[in-house]
Protein backbone atom coordinates (compact mmCIF):
# COMPACT_ATOMS: atom_id res chain seq x y z
CA UNK A 1 0.00 0.00 0.00
CA UNK A 2 1.31 3.62 -1.21
CA UNK A 3 0.73 6.72 0.72
CA UNK A 4 0.63 9.81 -1.57
CA UNK A 5 0.41 13.08 -1.23
CA UNK A 6 0.74 15.12 -5.01
CA UNK A 7 -2.62 15.26 -7.27
CA UNK A 8 -0.34 14.60 -10.50
CA UNK A 9 1.26 11.40 -8.63
CA UNK A 10 -2.33 9.39 -7.77
CA UNK A 11 -4.03 10.35 -11.03
CA UNK A 12 -1.21 8.73 -12.88
CA UNK A 13 -2.00 5.57 -10.89
CA UNK A 14 -5.34 6.02 -11.54
CA UNK A 15 -5.32 6.62 -15.15
CA UNK A 16 -3.20 3.11 -15.05
CA UNK A 17 -5.95 1.57 -13.22
CA UNK A 18 -8.31 2.43 -15.56
CA UNK A 19 -6.72 1.41 -18.83
CA UNK A 20 -6.70 -1.79 -17.69
CA UNK A 21 -10.26 -1.93 -17.09
CA UNK A 22 -10.09 -1.86 -13.17
CA UNK A 23 -13.32 -0.89 -11.20
CA UNK A 24 -11.97 1.94 -8.70
CA UNK A 25 -13.70 2.56 -4.78
CA UNK A 26 -12.76 5.77 -2.82
CA UNK A 27 -13.71 5.80 0.76
CA UNK A 28 -12.80 9.67 1.60
CA UNK A 29 -12.16 10.15 5.17
CA UNK A 30 -10.79 12.62 7.42
CA UNK A 31 -8.57 10.06 9.38
CA UNK A 32 -8.13 9.09 12.74
CA UNK A 33 -9.89 5.93 11.24
CA UNK A 34 -12.23 3.68 13.69
CA UNK A 35 -14.30 0.65 13.01
CA UNK A 36 -16.82 2.57 11.24
CA UNK A 37 -14.30 3.72 8.35
CA UNK A 38 -12.81 0.38 8.49
CA UNK A 39 -16.42 -0.77 7.71
CA UNK A 40 -16.50 1.37 4.90
CA UNK A 41 -12.90 0.40 3.72
CA UNK A 42 -13.70 -2.86 3.84
CA UNK A 43 -17.21 -2.70 1.60
CA UNK A 44 -14.92 -0.74 -0.93
CA UNK A 45 -12.61 -3.64 -1.23
CA UNK A 46 -15.18 -6.50 -1.20
CA UNK A 47 -16.45 -4.07 -4.52
CA UNK A 48 -13.94 -2.79 -6.17
CA UNK A 49 -10.93 -4.18 -7.63
CA UNK A 50 -8.52 -1.14 -6.02
CA UNK A 51 -9.26 1.22 -2.98
CA UNK A 52 -8.23 4.73 -2.43
CA UNK A 53 -8.78 6.33 1.15
CA UNK A 54 -8.05 9.83 1.24
CA UNK A 55 -7.30 11.31 4.36
CA UNK A 56 -7.65 14.99 5.01
CA UNK A 57 -8.61 17.36 7.86
CA UNK A 58 -10.65 19.57 5.29
CA UNK A 59 -10.12 22.92 6.50
CA UNK A 60 -12.89 24.40 4.55
CA UNK A 61 -15.58 22.47 6.36
CA UNK A 62 -14.49 24.11 9.99
CA UNK A 63 -16.29 27.05 11.22
CA UNK A 64 -14.22 29.71 13.01
CA UNK A 65 -14.41 28.76 16.33
CA UNK A 66 -14.70 24.91 15.52
CA UNK A 67 -12.09 22.38 16.49
CA UNK A 68 -10.11 21.51 12.78
CA UNK A 69 -6.30 22.74 14.86
CA UNK A 70 -6.85 20.35 17.45
CA UNK A 71 -8.85 18.01 14.83
CA UNK A 72 -7.12 13.97 16.00
CA UNK A 73 -4.50 12.59 13.90
CA UNK A 74 -2.19 10.00 13.66
CA UNK A 75 -1.10 8.99 9.89
CA UNK A 76 0.70 5.82 11.15
CA UNK A 77 -1.76 3.84 12.62
CA UNK A 78 -4.30 4.86 10.12
CA UNK A 79 -1.81 3.35 7.29
CA UNK A 80 -1.59 0.36 9.74
CA UNK A 81 -5.75 -0.03 9.45
CA UNK A 82 -6.17 0.83 5.77
CA UNK A 83 -3.66 -2.03 4.70
CA UNK A 84 -4.66 -4.71 6.92
CA UNK A 85 -8.39 -3.86 5.65
CA UNK A 86 -6.79 -3.85 2.06
CA UNK A 87 -6.71 -0.57 0.86
CA UNK A 88 -4.43 -0.03 -2.03
CA UNK A 89 -4.02 3.77 -1.75
CA UNK A 90 -3.88 6.45 0.86
CA UNK A 91 -4.47 9.83 -0.78
CA UNK A 92 -2.83 12.14 2.39
CA UNK A 93 -2.06 15.45 1.00
CA UNK A 94 -0.99 18.61 2.57
CA UNK A 95 -3.38 21.40 2.79
CA UNK A 96 -1.63 23.41 0.33
CA UNK A 97 -2.07 20.46 -2.30
CA UNK A 98 -5.97 21.09 -1.79
CA UNK A 99 -6.15 24.81 -1.53
CA UNK A 100 -3.55 26.10 -3.29
CA UNK A 101 -2.87 29.85 -3.11
CA UNK A 102 -5.61 32.18 -5.10
CA UNK A 103 -7.85 28.88 -4.80
CA UNK A 104 -11.45 30.96 -4.83
CA UNK A 105 -14.04 28.16 -6.32
CA UNK A 106 -16.46 26.25 -3.85
CA UNK A 107 -19.29 24.43 -4.59
CA UNK A 108 -22.55 25.43 -2.79
CA UNK A 109 -25.89 24.10 -2.57
CA UNK A 110 -29.43 25.22 -1.01
CA UNK A 111 -31.84 23.84 0.15
CA UNK A 112 -30.70 20.60 1.97
CA UNK A 113 -27.78 22.21 3.21
CA UNK A 114 -29.60 24.75 5.48
CA UNK A 115 -31.37 22.47 8.10
CA UNK A 116 -30.07 19.98 10.68
CA UNK A 117 -26.29 20.35 10.96
CA UNK A 118 -26.36 23.21 8.12
CA UNK A 119 -27.99 25.98 10.46
CA UNK A 120 -25.73 25.26 13.17
CA UNK A 121 -22.56 24.86 10.88
CA UNK A 122 -23.26 27.24 8.03
CA UNK A 123 -20.22 26.92 6.29
CA UNK A 124 -20.26 23.35 6.74
CA UNK A 125 -21.04 21.66 3.52
CA UNK A 126 -19.54 24.12 1.51
CA UNK A 127 -16.54 22.95 2.81
CA UNK A 128 -17.75 19.25 2.79
CA UNK A 129 -18.97 19.58 -1.03
CA UNK A 130 -16.15 21.56 -1.88
CA UNK A 131 -13.36 19.06 -0.93
CA UNK A 132 -15.78 15.76 -1.93
CA UNK A 133 -16.16 17.35 -5.40
CA UNK A 134 -12.10 17.78 -5.47
CA UNK A 135 -11.89 14.03 -5.11
CA UNK A 136 -14.11 12.61 -7.12
CA UNK A 137 -12.44 14.60 -9.87
CA UNK A 138 -9.12 13.86 -8.45
CA UNK A 139 -9.60 10.12 -8.18
CA UNK A 140 -12.68 9.56 -10.64
CA UNK A 141 -13.79 6.53 -8.19
CA UNK A 142 -16.87 4.20 -9.97
CA UNK A 143 -18.14 3.97 -6.08
CA UNK A 144 -17.81 5.75 -3.51
CA UNK A 145 -18.51 5.06 0.02
CA UNK A 146 -20.00 7.26 3.11
CA UNK A 147 -21.04 6.34 6.56
CA UNK A 148 -24.52 6.33 7.75
CA UNK A 149 -24.08 8.30 10.92
CA UNK A 150 -23.59 11.49 8.97
CA UNK A 151 -27.07 11.24 7.27
CA UNK A 152 -27.67 14.77 6.05
CA UNK A 153 -23.91 15.08 4.46
CA UNK A 154 -24.94 11.65 2.71
CA UNK A 155 -28.30 12.82 1.41
CA UNK A 156 -26.17 16.10 0.16
CA UNK A 157 -23.75 14.07 -1.37
CA UNK A 158 -25.99 12.11 -3.52
CA UNK A 159 -27.99 15.13 -3.96
CA UNK A 160 -24.81 16.86 -5.52
CA UNK A 161 -23.53 13.71 -7.44
CA UNK A 162 -26.99 13.86 -9.16
CA UNK A 163 -27.34 17.96 -10.04
CA UNK A 164 -23.32 18.11 -10.97
CA UNK A 165 -23.31 14.86 -13.19
CA UNK A 166 -20.81 12.90 -11.21
CA UNK A 167 -20.61 9.35 -12.78
CA UNK A 168 -20.21 7.87 -8.87
CA UNK A 169 -22.26 5.62 -7.12
CA UNK A 170 -22.69 6.19 -3.22
CA UNK A 171 -23.38 4.17 -1.09
CA UNK A 172 -24.29 4.30 2.78
CA UNK A 173 -23.31 2.27 5.25
CA UNK A 174 -24.64 1.51 8.68
CA UNK A 175 -23.70 3.51 11.46
CA UNK A 176 -21.10 1.48 13.92
CA UNK A 177 -21.54 1.41 17.59
CA UNK A 178 -19.38 0.76 20.66
CA UNK A 179 -20.79 -2.18 22.89
CA UNK A 180 -23.12 0.47 25.13
CA UNK A 181 -24.36 1.92 21.58
CA UNK A 182 -22.22 5.44 21.26
CA UNK A 183 -21.85 5.34 18.03
CA UNK A 184 -18.34 5.71 16.70
CA UNK A 185 -16.48 8.65 16.09
CA UNK A 186 -12.61 10.54 15.91
CA UNK A 187 -14.30 13.10 18.19
CA UNK A 188 -15.45 10.68 21.17
CA UNK A 189 -11.63 10.58 21.81
CA UNK A 190 -12.13 14.34 23.31
CA UNK A 191 -14.45 12.72 25.60
CA UNK A 192 -12.87 12.28 29.62
CA UNK A 193 -13.96 9.89 31.63
CA UNK A 194 -17.31 11.28 33.06
CA UNK A 195 -18.23 12.98 29.35
CA UNK A 196 -18.14 9.39 28.05
CA UNK A 197 -20.51 7.97 30.22
CA UNK A 198 -22.81 11.15 29.77
CA UNK A 199 -22.36 10.64 26.03
CA UNK A 200 -24.67 7.79 25.97
CA UNK A 201 -27.87 9.83 26.65
CA UNK A 202 -27.24 9.93 22.72
CA UNK A 203 -27.96 6.49 22.06
CA UNK A 204 -30.29 6.55 25.07
CA UNK A 205 -32.35 8.96 23.42
CA UNK A 206 -32.15 7.81 19.46
CA UNK A 207 -33.07 4.02 21.17
CA UNK A 208 -36.53 5.72 22.46
CA UNK A 209 -37.50 7.74 19.75
CA UNK A 210 -37.51 4.74 17.61
CA UNK A 211 -38.76 2.44 20.23
CA UNK A 212 -41.73 5.46 19.84
CA UNK A 213 -41.89 5.16 16.21
CA UNK A 214 -42.03 1.86 15.92
CA UNK A 215 -45.03 1.45 18.16
CA UNK A 216 -46.74 3.67 16.15
CA UNK A 217 -46.38 7.23 17.01
CA UNK A 218 -46.39 9.13 14.51
CA UNK A 219 -46.65 12.96 16.16
CA UNK A 220 -43.54 14.27 15.57
CA UNK A 221 -43.68 16.28 18.46
CA UNK A 222 -44.15 13.90 20.30
CA UNK A 223 -41.06 11.86 19.68
CA UNK A 224 -38.46 14.83 19.69
CA UNK A 225 -39.76 16.03 22.92
CA UNK A 226 -39.44 12.77 24.91
CA UNK A 227 -36.15 12.27 23.42
CA UNK A 228 -35.29 16.31 24.33
CA UNK A 229 -36.30 14.83 28.16
CA UNK A 230 -33.67 12.02 28.53
CA UNK A 231 -30.65 14.18 27.06
CA UNK A 232 -31.67 17.48 29.05
CA UNK A 233 -31.57 14.84 32.17
CA UNK A 234 -28.03 14.53 31.76
CA UNK A 235 -25.96 17.70 33.90
CA UNK A 236 -23.03 17.59 30.96
CA UNK A 237 -25.38 17.70 27.54
CA UNK A 238 -26.70 20.77 25.76
CA UNK A 239 -28.72 19.90 22.74
CA UNK A 240 -28.15 21.75 19.45
CA UNK A 241 -30.67 20.27 17.89
CA UNK A 242 -33.14 17.07 17.45
CA UNK A 243 -34.99 17.07 14.89
CA UNK A 244 -37.58 14.62 12.25
CA UNK A 245 -37.25 15.45 9.05
CA UNK A 246 -38.13 14.33 5.54
CA UNK A 247 -35.29 12.31 4.56
CA UNK A 248 -35.57 13.61 0.78
CA UNK A 249 -36.03 17.17 1.59
CA UNK A 250 -34.19 17.68 4.86
CA UNK A 251 -37.39 19.41 5.73
CA UNK A 252 -38.92 19.13 9.33
CA UNK A 253 -41.96 17.33 9.40
CA UNK A 254 -45.06 17.42 12.13
CA UNK A 255 -46.58 14.06 11.19
CA UNK A 256 -44.20 11.19 10.47
CA UNK A 257 -44.98 9.17 7.44
CA UNK A 258 -42.94 7.68 4.48
CA UNK A 259 -39.14 7.82 4.76
CA UNK A 260 -37.92 10.08 7.57
CA UNK A 261 -34.33 10.92 9.30
CA UNK A 262 -34.55 11.73 13.05
CA UNK A 263 -31.47 13.48 13.90
CA UNK A 264 -29.38 14.62 16.81
CA UNK A 265 -26.57 16.91 17.95
CA UNK A 266 -25.70 17.12 21.55
CA UNK A 267 -22.69 18.86 22.95
CA UNK A 268 -21.09 16.67 25.53
CA UNK A 269 -18.77 19.26 27.68
CA UNK A 270 -17.19 20.97 24.46
CA UNK A 271 -17.46 18.13 22.09
CA UNK A 272 -20.31 18.25 19.82
CA UNK A 273 -21.40 14.57 18.50
CA UNK A 274 -24.47 13.61 16.25
CA UNK A 275 -26.47 10.60 16.13
CA UNK A 276 -29.66 9.51 14.37
CA UNK A 277 -32.44 7.02 13.19
CA UNK A 278 -34.23 6.59 9.40
CA UNK A 279 -37.61 5.20 9.72
CA UNK A 280 -39.85 4.18 7.01
CA UNK A 281 -43.50 4.89 7.64
CA UNK A 282 -45.88 3.41 5.17
O1 LIG B 1 -17.19 12.59 6.78
C1 LIG B 1 -16.04 13.06 6.74
O2 LIG B 1 -15.10 12.54 7.35
C2 LIG B 1 -15.77 14.31 5.91
O3 LIG B 1 -16.83 15.19 6.00
C3 LIG B 1 -15.41 14.01 4.45
C4 LIG B 1 -16.57 13.35 3.71
C5 LIG B 1 -14.20 13.10 4.40
C6 LIG B 1 -15.07 15.30 3.72
O4 LIG B 1 -13.99 15.96 4.30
Amino acid sequence: MKIISAVTEIREIIKEWKRNGLKVGLVPTMGYLHEGHLSLIKKAVSENDRVVVSIFVNPTQFGPNEDYETYPRDINKDSALCESAGADIIFHPEVSEMYPKGACTYVNMTGLTDALCGKSRPTHFQGVCTVVSKLFNITTPDNAYFGQKDAQQLAVIKRMVKDLNFDINITGCPIIREEDGLAKSSRNTYLNEEERKAALVLHSAITCGQSLVNDGERNASVVINRMKDIINAEPLAKIDYVEIVDMNTMESVSVIQGEILCAIAVYIGKTRLIDNFIANVG
